[in-house]
Protein backbone atom coordinates (compact mmCIF):
# COMPACT_ATOMS: atom_id res chain seq x y z
CA UNK A 1 0.00 0.00 0.00
CA UNK A 2 1.52 3.46 -1.28
CA UNK A 3 0.00 6.70 -0.01
CA UNK A 4 0.11 9.29 -2.64
CA UNK A 5 0.18 12.11 -0.18
CA UNK A 6 3.31 11.99 1.45
CA UNK A 7 2.71 12.34 5.18
CA UNK A 8 5.96 14.48 5.76
CA UNK A 9 4.66 16.68 2.32
CA UNK A 10 3.95 19.81 4.32
CA UNK A 11 4.69 22.13 0.98
CA UNK A 12 2.23 24.11 -0.56
CA UNK A 13 3.54 23.47 -3.98
CA UNK A 14 2.57 26.01 -6.66
CA UNK A 15 -0.88 26.27 -4.54
CA UNK A 16 -1.31 29.99 -3.31
CA UNK A 17 -2.86 28.72 -0.16
CA UNK A 18 -3.39 25.03 1.93
CA UNK A 19 -6.84 25.13 1.36
CA UNK A 20 -6.71 25.44 -1.87
CA UNK A 21 -4.54 22.04 -1.86
CA UNK A 22 -6.49 20.51 0.59
CA UNK A 23 -9.56 20.63 -1.23
CA UNK A 24 -8.11 19.60 -4.44
CA UNK A 25 -6.40 16.76 -2.79
CA UNK A 26 -10.08 14.94 -1.81
CA UNK A 27 -10.42 12.86 -4.67
CA UNK A 28 -6.74 11.08 -3.94
CA UNK A 29 -8.15 10.54 -0.21
CA UNK A 30 -10.58 9.25 -1.55
CA UNK A 31 -9.01 6.59 -3.46
CA UNK A 32 -6.06 6.14 -1.09
CA UNK A 33 -9.06 5.86 1.62
CA UNK A 34 -10.15 2.96 -0.68
CA UNK A 35 -7.20 0.85 -1.32
CA UNK A 36 -6.39 0.70 2.41
CA UNK A 37 -9.97 0.23 3.53
CA UNK A 38 -10.93 -2.66 0.89
CA UNK A 39 -9.56 -5.66 -0.94
CA UNK A 40 -9.62 -6.60 -4.88
CA UNK A 41 -12.95 -7.86 -4.51
CA UNK A 42 -14.28 -5.25 -2.79
CA UNK A 43 -14.38 -6.60 0.98
CA UNK A 44 -13.27 -4.49 3.53
CA UNK A 45 -9.94 -5.26 5.48
CA UNK A 46 -7.72 -2.79 7.79
CA UNK A 47 -10.88 -2.84 10.32
CA UNK A 48 -9.87 -5.33 13.08
CA UNK A 49 -12.34 -7.82 14.02
CA UNK A 50 -11.87 -6.43 17.61
CA UNK A 51 -13.91 -3.34 16.79
CA UNK A 52 -16.61 -4.74 14.78
CA UNK A 53 -17.06 -7.43 17.62
CA UNK A 54 -17.51 -4.52 20.39
CA UNK A 55 -19.46 -2.44 18.22
CA UNK A 56 -22.32 -5.90 17.47
CA UNK A 57 -22.16 -5.69 21.14
CA UNK A 58 -23.23 -2.39 21.52
CA UNK A 59 -27.08 -1.36 21.34
CA UNK A 60 -26.31 2.12 20.45
CA UNK A 61 -23.53 4.28 19.04
CA UNK A 62 -22.40 7.53 20.46
CA UNK A 63 -20.23 9.87 18.45
CA UNK A 64 -18.40 12.59 19.98
CA UNK A 65 -16.49 15.46 18.38
CA UNK A 66 -15.96 19.05 17.38
CA UNK A 67 -16.51 21.46 14.98
CA UNK A 68 -15.77 20.15 11.27
CA UNK A 69 -15.50 16.63 12.74
CA UNK A 70 -18.70 16.85 14.84
CA UNK A 71 -20.32 17.55 11.38
CA UNK A 72 -18.92 14.85 9.67
CA UNK A 73 -20.26 12.53 12.53
CA UNK A 74 -24.01 14.21 11.49
CA UNK A 75 -23.29 12.29 8.20
CA UNK A 76 -21.92 9.17 9.57
CA UNK A 77 -25.03 8.54 11.86
CA UNK A 78 -26.85 7.56 8.46
CA UNK A 79 -24.65 4.90 7.49
CA UNK A 80 -24.39 3.43 10.91
CA UNK A 81 -28.47 3.68 11.53
CA UNK A 82 -29.30 2.76 7.50
CA UNK A 83 -26.49 0.22 6.47
CA UNK A 84 -25.16 -1.44 9.82
CA UNK A 85 -28.47 -0.89 11.61
CA UNK A 86 -27.24 0.32 15.18
CA UNK A 87 -29.42 3.66 16.58
CA UNK A 88 -26.42 6.19 16.70
CA UNK A 89 -26.61 9.78 18.33
CA UNK A 90 -24.00 12.13 17.52
CA UNK A 91 -22.70 14.71 20.30
CA UNK A 92 -20.25 18.15 20.72
CA UNK A 93 -17.85 17.69 23.04
CA UNK A 94 -17.95 20.60 24.78
CA UNK A 95 -21.46 19.57 26.27
CA UNK A 96 -20.94 16.07 26.42
CA UNK A 97 -17.97 16.50 29.19
CA UNK A 98 -20.40 18.61 31.52
CA UNK A 99 -24.32 17.40 30.33
CA UNK A 100 -23.68 13.88 29.55
CA UNK A 101 -27.27 12.88 28.43
CA UNK A 102 -28.51 9.52 29.96
CA UNK A 103 -27.19 6.34 28.05
CA UNK A 104 -28.13 2.84 26.62
CA UNK A 105 -27.72 0.07 28.40
CA UNK A 106 -24.33 -0.96 25.96
CA UNK A 107 -22.85 1.99 24.62
CA UNK A 108 -19.90 2.06 22.29
CA UNK A 109 -18.60 5.40 21.81
CA UNK A 110 -16.47 6.88 18.46
CA UNK A 111 -14.36 9.79 18.47
CA UNK A 112 -13.57 11.78 15.42
CA UNK A 113 -10.96 14.17 15.30
CA UNK A 114 -8.79 15.23 12.56
CA UNK A 115 -5.87 16.23 15.22
CA UNK A 116 -6.64 13.55 17.90
CA UNK A 117 -6.04 16.49 20.19
CA UNK A 118 -8.98 18.24 21.13
CA UNK A 119 -9.39 19.14 25.09
CA UNK A 120 -12.83 18.74 24.81
CA UNK A 121 -13.10 15.25 23.00
CA UNK A 122 -10.15 14.09 25.42
CA UNK A 123 -12.54 15.04 28.58
CA UNK A 124 -15.35 13.13 27.45
CA UNK A 125 -12.95 9.94 26.35
CA UNK A 126 -11.59 10.01 30.08
CA UNK A 127 -14.82 10.06 31.32
CA UNK A 128 -16.28 7.40 29.70
CA UNK A 129 -13.51 5.12 30.15
CA UNK A 130 -13.84 6.24 34.04
CA UNK A 131 -17.26 4.43 33.58
CA UNK A 132 -16.09 1.76 31.59
CA UNK A 133 -17.23 2.01 28.00
CA UNK A 134 -15.75 1.03 24.83
CA UNK A 135 -14.33 3.43 22.47
CA UNK A 136 -12.89 4.07 18.82
CA UNK A 137 -10.85 6.74 17.65
CA UNK A 138 -11.45 8.00 14.04
CA UNK A 139 -8.36 10.34 13.64
CA UNK A 140 -6.30 11.69 11.16
CA UNK A 141 -3.33 12.37 13.25
CA UNK A 142 -2.74 8.58 14.04
CA UNK A 143 -0.38 8.39 17.31
CA UNK A 144 -2.28 11.52 19.57
CA UNK A 145 -4.25 11.66 22.85
CA UNK A 146 -6.99 10.10 21.41
CA UNK A 147 -6.28 7.05 19.47
CA UNK A 148 -3.70 5.88 22.22
CA UNK A 149 -6.01 6.27 25.10
CA UNK A 150 -9.05 4.95 23.20
CA UNK A 151 -9.61 0.73 23.07
CA UNK A 152 -9.35 0.87 19.06
CA UNK A 153 -8.35 3.20 16.40
CA UNK A 154 -8.71 4.10 12.46
CA UNK A 155 -6.72 6.02 10.83
CA UNK A 156 -8.25 9.06 8.39
CA UNK A 157 -5.37 9.12 5.91
CA UNK A 158 -6.04 12.26 4.64
CA UNK A 159 -2.34 13.62 5.20
CA UNK A 160 -1.20 16.88 6.96
CA UNK A 161 -3.94 19.18 6.77
CA UNK A 162 -2.92 23.05 7.67
CA UNK A 163 -5.09 25.22 6.79
CA UNK A 164 -7.06 25.96 9.94
CA UNK A 165 -10.20 25.31 7.60
CA UNK A 166 -10.77 21.79 7.71
CA UNK A 167 -11.50 20.39 4.19
CA UNK A 168 -10.43 16.91 2.98
CA UNK A 169 -10.22 15.41 6.80
CA UNK A 170 -14.46 16.00 6.63
CA UNK A 171 -14.90 14.18 3.64
CA UNK A 172 -12.12 11.20 5.06
CA UNK A 173 -13.84 11.03 8.05
CA UNK A 174 -17.05 10.75 6.07
CA UNK A 175 -15.66 7.85 4.05
CA UNK A 176 -13.98 5.74 7.26
CA UNK A 177 -17.39 5.88 8.74
CA UNK A 178 -19.29 5.09 5.60
CA UNK A 179 -16.43 1.57 5.31
CA UNK A 180 -16.91 1.56 8.96
CA UNK A 181 -20.88 1.15 8.68
CA UNK A 182 -20.49 -1.03 5.19
CA UNK A 183 -18.31 -3.60 7.43
CA UNK A 184 -21.06 -4.04 10.37
CA UNK A 185 -23.94 -4.30 8.03
CA UNK A 186 -25.27 -6.14 4.94
CA UNK A 187 -25.91 -3.69 2.68
CA UNK A 188 -26.64 -4.32 -1.13
CA UNK A 189 -23.90 -2.08 -2.59
CA UNK A 190 -20.52 -2.05 -4.03
CA UNK A 191 -19.44 0.00 -1.54
CA UNK A 192 -15.56 -0.13 -3.27
CA UNK A 193 -17.17 1.10 -6.93
CA UNK A 194 -19.47 3.59 -5.48
CA UNK A 195 -16.04 5.58 -3.69
CA UNK A 196 -14.24 5.05 -7.08
CA UNK A 197 -17.43 7.24 -8.43
CA UNK A 198 -17.10 9.85 -6.08
CA UNK A 199 -13.29 9.79 -6.38
CA UNK A 200 -13.77 10.69 -9.98
CA UNK A 201 -16.46 13.03 -8.87
CA UNK A 202 -15.00 15.05 -6.76
CA UNK A 203 -12.45 15.59 -8.84
CA UNK A 204 -14.90 16.87 -11.44
CA UNK A 205 -16.49 19.84 -8.94
CA UNK A 206 -12.96 20.96 -8.56
CA UNK A 207 -12.43 21.61 -11.44
CA UNK A 208 -14.80 23.86 -12.07
CA UNK A 209 -13.03 26.14 -10.35
CA UNK A 210 -14.05 29.25 -12.27
CA UNK A 211 -17.65 28.58 -11.79
CA UNK A 212 -17.25 28.89 -7.49
CA UNK A 213 -15.04 31.85 -8.17
CA UNK A 214 -17.44 33.74 -9.72
CA UNK A 215 -20.44 32.50 -7.57
CA UNK A 216 -18.44 34.30 -4.73
CA UNK A 217 -17.87 37.10 -6.37
CA UNK A 218 -20.87 38.08 -7.47
CA UNK A 219 -23.22 36.82 -4.92
CA UNK A 220 -20.98 37.64 -1.67
CA UNK A 221 -19.34 40.77 -2.67
CA UNK A 222 -20.22 43.42 0.29
CA UNK A 223 -22.44 40.69 1.82
CA UNK A 224 -22.39 41.02 5.84
CA UNK A 225 -24.60 37.46 5.96
CA UNK A 226 -25.75 34.24 4.53
CA UNK A 227 -27.54 31.29 4.69
CA UNK A 228 -26.93 27.40 3.76
CA UNK A 229 -29.96 25.97 3.98
CA UNK A 230 -30.94 21.62 3.24
CA UNK A 231 -33.38 18.94 4.63
CA UNK A 232 -31.87 15.28 5.92
CA UNK A 233 -27.91 14.90 4.61
CA UNK A 234 -28.18 18.20 2.93
CA UNK A 235 -29.34 20.22 6.40
CA UNK A 236 -25.95 18.19 8.16
CA UNK A 237 -23.92 19.65 5.14
CA UNK A 238 -25.22 23.05 4.99
CA UNK A 239 -23.88 23.47 8.56
CA UNK A 240 -20.23 22.57 7.70
CA UNK A 241 -20.95 24.88 4.58
CA UNK A 242 -21.92 27.29 6.97
CA UNK A 243 -18.88 26.92 9.23
CA UNK A 244 -16.43 27.03 6.01
CA UNK A 245 -17.98 30.41 4.54
CA UNK A 246 -18.39 31.92 8.21
CA UNK A 247 -14.53 31.11 9.68
CA UNK A 248 -12.74 32.05 7.04
CA UNK A 249 -14.29 34.65 4.86
CA UNK A 250 -16.23 36.39 8.14
CA UNK A 251 -19.48 36.45 6.69
CA UNK A 252 -22.01 35.95 9.17
CA UNK A 253 -22.88 32.78 8.05
CA UNK A 254 -26.11 30.25 9.05
CA UNK A 255 -26.75 26.86 8.18
CA UNK A 256 -29.54 25.12 9.11
CA UNK A 257 -32.66 22.65 8.42
CA UNK A 258 -34.72 24.43 5.74
CA UNK A 259 -38.20 23.10 7.72
CA UNK A 260 -37.32 25.83 10.52
CA UNK A 261 -37.07 28.67 8.62
CA UNK A 262 -40.80 29.67 8.65
CA UNK A 263 -40.38 29.32 12.65
CA UNK A 264 -38.22 32.10 12.62
CA UNK A 265 -35.14 32.55 11.08
CA UNK A 266 -36.82 33.67 7.59
CA UNK A 267 -37.45 37.20 9.02
CA UNK A 268 -34.22 38.19 8.59
CA UNK A 269 -33.98 37.77 4.77
CA UNK A 270 -34.03 41.19 3.02
CA UNK A 271 -33.28 42.05 -0.56
CA UNK A 272 -30.26 40.20 -1.90
CA UNK A 273 -29.66 38.33 1.37
CA UNK A 274 -27.61 34.94 -0.50
CA UNK A 275 -29.33 31.96 0.56
CA UNK A 276 -27.60 28.66 -0.63
CA UNK A 277 -29.82 25.58 -1.01
CA UNK A 278 -28.05 22.07 -1.12
CA UNK A 279 -30.67 19.98 -2.42
CA UNK A 280 -29.38 16.08 -3.17
CA UNK A 281 -32.05 14.10 -1.81
CA UNK A 282 -34.91 13.19 -4.04
CA UNK A 283 -37.30 12.59 -0.85
CA UNK A 284 -37.47 16.42 0.67
CA UNK A 285 -36.56 17.78 -2.90
CA UNK A 286 -40.23 19.56 -3.04
CA UNK A 287 -40.23 20.44 0.12
CA UNK A 288 -36.94 22.59 -0.20
CA UNK A 289 -37.87 23.73 -3.73
CA UNK A 290 -40.83 25.60 -1.73
CA UNK A 291 -38.44 26.86 1.07
CA UNK A 292 -36.31 28.33 -1.98
CA UNK A 293 -39.13 29.88 -3.39
CA UNK A 294 -40.36 31.00 -0.24
CA UNK A 295 -37.17 33.05 0.66
CA UNK A 296 -36.71 34.21 -2.94
CA UNK A 297 -40.43 35.87 -2.67
CA UNK A 298 -38.54 37.73 0.20
CA UNK A 299 -36.41 39.12 -1.97
CA UNK A 300 -33.44 36.44 -1.27
CA UNK A 301 -30.52 35.59 -3.45
CA UNK A 302 -31.08 32.16 -3.66
CA UNK A 303 -28.24 30.37 -5.11
CA UNK A 304 -28.92 26.26 -5.54
CA UNK A 305 -26.51 23.82 -5.37
CA UNK A 306 -28.72 20.08 -6.81
CA UNK A 307 -27.69 16.95 -7.60
CA UNK A 308 -28.76 16.12 -11.83
CA UNK A 309 -31.70 14.36 -11.10
CA UNK A 310 -33.20 16.87 -9.02
CA UNK A 311 -32.17 19.93 -11.21
CA UNK A 312 -34.19 22.65 -12.75
CA UNK A 313 -33.00 25.74 -15.19
CA UNK A 314 -31.94 28.52 -13.02
CA UNK A 315 -29.78 26.44 -10.59
CA UNK A 316 -25.99 27.69 -9.78
CA UNK A 317 -24.66 24.68 -9.89
CA UNK A 318 -25.74 20.98 -11.05
CA UNK A 319 -23.69 18.19 -8.99
CA UNK A 320 -22.74 14.50 -10.88
CA UNK A 321 -24.94 12.08 -9.14
CA UNK A 322 -23.66 9.29 -6.68
CA UNK A 323 -25.45 7.05 -4.52
CA UNK A 324 -27.48 9.37 -2.33
CA UNK A 325 -26.37 8.78 1.25
CA UNK A 326 -22.75 9.57 -0.43
CA UNK A 327 -23.88 13.04 -1.87
CA UNK A 328 -22.41 14.94 1.30
CA UNK A 329 -19.08 14.18 -0.10
CA UNK A 330 -19.90 15.78 -3.00
CA UNK A 331 -22.17 18.62 -1.95
CA UNK A 332 -19.35 20.52 0.48
CA UNK A 333 -16.64 20.79 -2.15
CA UNK A 334 -18.34 24.02 -3.58
CA UNK A 335 -18.91 25.02 -0.63
CA UNK A 336 -15.58 24.65 0.33
CA UNK A 337 -14.61 26.36 -2.52
CA UNK A 338 -17.30 29.56 -2.56
CA UNK A 339 -15.89 29.91 1.08
CA UNK A 340 -12.20 30.11 -0.37
CA UNK A 341 -13.02 32.73 -3.46
CA UNK A 342 -15.08 34.96 -1.03
CA UNK A 343 -12.57 35.12 1.19
CA UNK A 344 -9.61 35.53 -1.43
CA UNK A 345 -11.90 38.26 -2.59
CA UNK A 346 -11.93 40.14 0.76
CA UNK A 347 -8.05 40.22 0.58
CA UNK A 348 -8.16 38.01 3.79
CA UNK A 349 -5.45 35.33 5.02
CA UNK A 350 -7.52 32.40 4.11
CA UNK A 351 -5.56 29.57 5.61
CA UNK A 352 -4.96 31.36 9.46
CA UNK A 353 -8.44 32.79 10.18
CA UNK A 354 -8.33 35.26 13.19
CA UNK A 355 -8.78 33.99 16.55
CA UNK A 356 -8.78 30.16 15.12
CA UNK A 357 -6.31 27.70 15.97
CA UNK A 358 -5.76 24.18 14.60
CA UNK A 359 -6.02 22.46 16.99
CA UNK A 360 -7.63 23.44 20.38
CA UNK A 361 -6.36 21.65 23.31
CA UNK A 362 -7.56 23.25 26.04
CA UNK A 363 -11.41 23.38 27.00
C1 LIG B 1 -10.65 23.41 15.73
C2 LIG B 1 -10.40 23.50 14.23
C3 LIG B 1 -11.57 22.88 13.48
C4 LIG B 1 -11.82 21.48 13.95
C5 LIG B 1 -12.04 21.41 15.45
C6 LIG B 1 -12.05 19.99 15.95
O1 LIG B 1 -11.65 24.26 16.12
O2 LIG B 1 -10.23 24.85 13.86
O3 LIG B 1 -11.28 22.88 12.10
O4 LIG B 1 -12.93 20.94 13.28
O5 LIG B 1 -10.97 22.07 16.15
O6 LIG B 1 -10.77 19.45 15.80
P1 LIG B 1 -10.41 17.96 15.63
O7 LIG B 1 -8.92 17.94 15.46
O8 LIG B 1 -10.83 17.25 16.91
O9 LIG B 1 -11.14 17.42 14.46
Amino acid sequence: FHLDIDPADTDKGTYPYYMLKEVDEQAVVARNLSAHYFDEEGNVQGIGCGITDSIKEADRLYIVAAGTSYHAGLVGKRYFEQWAGIPTEVHIASEFAYDQPMLSKKPFFIFLSQSGETADSREVLDNIKRQGFPALTIANVMNSTLTREADFALPVLAGPEIAVASTKAYTAQIIVQAILAYALGDVDLDLKAELAKVAVEISAITDDKDCFKKIADEDLKGQKSAFYIGRGLDAAVALEAALKLKEISYIQTEGFAAGELKHGTISLIEDGTPVFALLTQAKTAGLLRGEVAQVAARGANTIVISSKSLAKEGDAYVLPEVNELLMPLLAVIPAQLIAYYATLARGLDVDRPRNLAKSVTVQ
